[in-house]
């Protein structure tokens, strides 16, 4: 029997840190020709993830340059995907999550008639403007997909409300697979403040925000909120890897720069974050894949934002939502580095998003699909 041609396709930093553990199980089963599809929506970012995760893609669309609009990118992606497809004649197409690659991926799958198997799929916040434009590219791709791989029960019950039945699996996230390889107890750091840190002595605050509804206005207030935060806790140290989106360098430079205990770096590779969080005492963020790790690692998350889709580690204690109002923002984050009781209620690890076997289980739901195996259990969180 031939091998089935399971093609990912990413383009993202977080796309790319989720996908690499399950590009590598697929070329582990004898069944699958794994194939590795980038898009390089990001560039310096993904490349960064592929060099970590030891991966070198067998097409790559090349497709950015600086401050893309959303057309843009999504119409660049179509066209390359066409020469890609045609060439790769894949079996079957997977697409991650939720960004313009993902859409663009899943669309063009099915303009050829590709079958599509959605990973991370389910997360909703029902709201189509926020996430934004991540809300609706997930509705999309759910219309189009034939296999969906939902990290938890509660995303299935997602899709279930939505007439969603067939060709849905619980799988856990495949971040926590990724996690699984990355933190190590001795973690030697390339980059040079990160091992002069005091973790033990003060508080090692872990911040991200890039997304796109906060541009302007609420990323203003959040980043105001963490100064304050810096200014008025001495025994706070702000480790901010700032994103490359022109949009979010700017405003980090205006409003969190020339503190000396805010540190504002490049992007860190994706095990450098891993053991930063690790290590730190508290992270506030607006990113999805990090409101799934630092649970994991048992590191409270703020999440600043006013909804999120990932309500499972809320559930759990362990992230509280604060939005992006300075005050609110501020007061919460006063409480979890002063109250230590309030802190010890947070500060526990758990697992809502998987057990490290979640691209196990999407390899085995797929020679499923394609009558060559047995269908997988559920994750059951
Ligand atoms: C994208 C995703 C978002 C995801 C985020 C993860 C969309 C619409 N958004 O948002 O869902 O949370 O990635 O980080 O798909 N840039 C570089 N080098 C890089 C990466 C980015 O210079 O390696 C700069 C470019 O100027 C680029 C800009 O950042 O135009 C924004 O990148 P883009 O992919 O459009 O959106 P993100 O905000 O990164
Ligand atoms: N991450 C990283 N380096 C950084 C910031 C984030 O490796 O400097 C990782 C992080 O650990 C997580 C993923 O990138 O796995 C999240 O990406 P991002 O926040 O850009 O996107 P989102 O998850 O919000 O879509």
């Amino acid at each position: 029997m031939s091998k089935l041609k399971i093609m990912s396709v990413f383009g993202t930093r977080p796309e790319a840190i989720k996908m690499a553990p399950l590009v590598k199980e697929l070329g582990e089963r004898e069944e699958i020709q794994s194939i590795c599809c980038v898009t390089a929506q990001h560039r310096e970012m993904l490349d960064s993830v592929l060099q970590v995760f030891s991966l070198t893609p067998d097409w790559d669309l090349n497709i950015m340059t600086p401050r893309q609009t959303l057309s843009t990118i999504t119409s660049k992606c179509l066209l390359g995907m066409d020469e890609a497809i045609e060439t790769l004649q894949p079996d079957m197409i997977l697409v991650h999550g939720d960004t313009s690659t993902t859409f663009a991926g899943a669309l063009s799958a099915f303009y050829h008639k590709v079958p599509v198997g959605h990973v991370e799929a389910g997360l909703r916040t029902y709201d189509k403007y926020s996430p934004y434009p991540e809300e609706m590219n997930r509705k999309l791709v759910t219309a189009i997909a034939d296999l969906y791989f939902c990290p938890t029960e509660n995303n299935r019950q997602n899709l279930l409300r939505e007439g969603v039945e067939k060709g849905v699996f619980v799988t856990g996230n495949t971040v926590i697979d990724a996690l699984k390889t990355t933190v190590q107890k001795d973690f030697n750091f390339t980059t040079k403040i990160l091992n002069q840190l005091p973790y033990d002595r003060e508080k090692i605050v872990l911040v991200t925000c890039h997304r796109r509804e906060n541009y302007g206005q609420p990323m203003t207030q959040i980043m105001t909120a963490l100064r304050r935060l810096a200014e008025d806790h001495p025994d706070v140290e702000l480790v901010y890897p700032v994103h490359l989106s022109p949009v979010v360098q700017e405003a980090a430079r205006t409003y969190l720069g020339g503190h000396p205990r805010i540190h504002l770096i490049d992007p860190l590779s994706a095990d450098e974050m891993h053991n930063l969080m690790a290590r730190c005492y508290l992270v506030m963020t607006d990113s999805g894949g990090l409101q799934e790790e630092a649970p994991a690692l048992g590191k409270p998350v703020l999440v600043l934002r006013r909804e999120t889709e990932r309500p499972e580690a809320v559930a759990a204690g362990t992230v509280q939502l604060a939005g992006v109002e300075e005050e609110t923002i501020y007061q919460m984050g006063h409480t979890l580095l002063t109250d230590q009781e309030a802190y010890g209620k947070m500060a526990h690890a758990v697992n809502p998003y998987g057990d490290g076997f979640a691209c196990r289980r999407i390899a085995d739901a797929i020679l499923w699909h394609f009558g060559r195996g047995e269908r997988p259990e559920d994750f059951r969180g």
